[in-house]
């Protein structure tokens, strides 16, 4: 991120909650863990978003849903995020959440995957208006703190009516509407619609964040301009990045984004989530779910390929920690003669 010409946000208000920044990590399964929230945390993020958790599984306490659902200490600014789609279970599962100590209710209507729309949950729930809007009555009727909303466009271009949902869900007591600038059947394809956004945004008082295909400051410009948005949320840029949310910050309080950490720090970074992730899921899981993260913190760095490849087939953490420690030597070996 190289920053160019300054965009000025003050904080989010989220019903009675005030969110010191307004840039949202956004909730990604199997990405936005525990382990990766709290390192984004100590970044200094202001509000981060559980993975979505599936409140029937939530209300049968499966192992993974208690898991997805449980909070450290730390983790006052958490949202958890819900998907399903029956009233009553959606409420008691937000309950729940609460009495657990969740500080906002995060409502997923975005989700486009077949696995979650043919059980007619997440984006699926943009088809049916009666049904969604009757969840959100039941969500903020169960619970105390903020109900918020994330959703997509619409299903597809035939049918754009996240605006006239938002008005719905603001009517109903919800606090703040995320717009993902796609439709369902868009699925990633395309580019983010930020323009589309400032039609949600003109429909409603409550705040509204811009997402999608946000990942420079310029990306951040464009889309408060063209939205009107009061808040943006970043996903994928994240990746292999945790202080990026920190840098975004700055730029929008008005600030000189701090530089990238260097190899150093990063070397520091990746083995601190390292380890967390071992801690957290333990050894077995632990290795495998930090695969992807190690190859994103390698993208761009030299031998990252074969760093990849070996850290891959690696069963023992000693052994990748050594490896990642060598990696990050590797790169300033000899830099002197580039
Ligand atoms: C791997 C992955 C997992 C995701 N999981 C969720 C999720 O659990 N809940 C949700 O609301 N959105 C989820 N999303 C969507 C993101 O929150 C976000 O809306 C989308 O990636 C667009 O933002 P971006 O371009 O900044 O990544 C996921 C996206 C990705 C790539």
């Amino acid at each position: 991120m190289t920053p160019h010409h300054r965009a000025k946000l003050p904080p989010l208000q989220i019903g009675n909650i005030r969110v010191d920044s307004p840039v949202i990590l956004a909730p990604m399964s199997g990405v936005t863990d525990a382990p990766y929230r709290r390192l984004v945390k100590k970044f200094g993020a202001g509000l981060l978003v559980s993975e979505m958790i599936a409140s029937r599984a939530m209300i049968l306490q499966t192992r993974e849903s208690v898991k997805k659902c449980r909070r450290s200490a730390d983790e006052d600014c958490t949202s958890v995020q819900l998907a399903g789609n029956e009233p009553d279970v959606m409420a008691e599962a937000a309950k729940l959440n609460e009495d657990m100590g969740a500080p906002i209710i995060d409502l997923n209507y975005g989700c486009p995957v077949k696995k979650v729309t043919n059980g007619y949950a997440g984006s699926a729930l943009m088809k049916d208006e009666c049904l969604a809007t009757r969840i959100l009555d039941a969500v903020v009727k169960a619970v105390g703190v903020p109900v918020t909303l994330k959703m997509r466009m619409g299903w597809n271009h035939a049918m754009l009516n996240a605006p006239k949902l938002a008005k719905a869900a603001e009517d109903a007591g919800v606090r703040m509407i995320v717009i993902h600038g796609r439709t369902r059947c868009q699925m990633y394809e395309g580019k983010a619609d930020w323009a589309f956004i400032r039609q949600v945004k003109e429909a409603v008082s409550i705040p509204v964040v811009a997402n999608g295909d946000i990942d420079s400051f310029d990306d951040i410009d464009d889309a408060l301009r063209l939205s009107g948005a009061d808040g943006v949320m970043i996903g994928r840029a994240c990746y292999g990045k945790p202080w990026l949310i920190r840098q975004a910050t700055e730029y929008l309080r008005g600030e000189s984004p701090s530089p990238a950490p260097s190899l150093e720090e990063q070397r520091e970074i990746v083995l601190e989530h390292y380890r967390d992730m071992l801690d957290h899921y333990g050894t077995e899981t632990g290795l495998r779910m930090a695969r992807k993260h190690l190859g994103w913190y390698a993208a761009g760095l030299r031998g990252a390929a074969q760093f990849r490849r070996e850290v891959n087939a690696m069963t023992a953490p000693e052994q990748a920690i050594s490896r990642i420690m060598a990696l990050y030597e590797d790169q300033t070996a000899g830099s002197s003669l580039v």
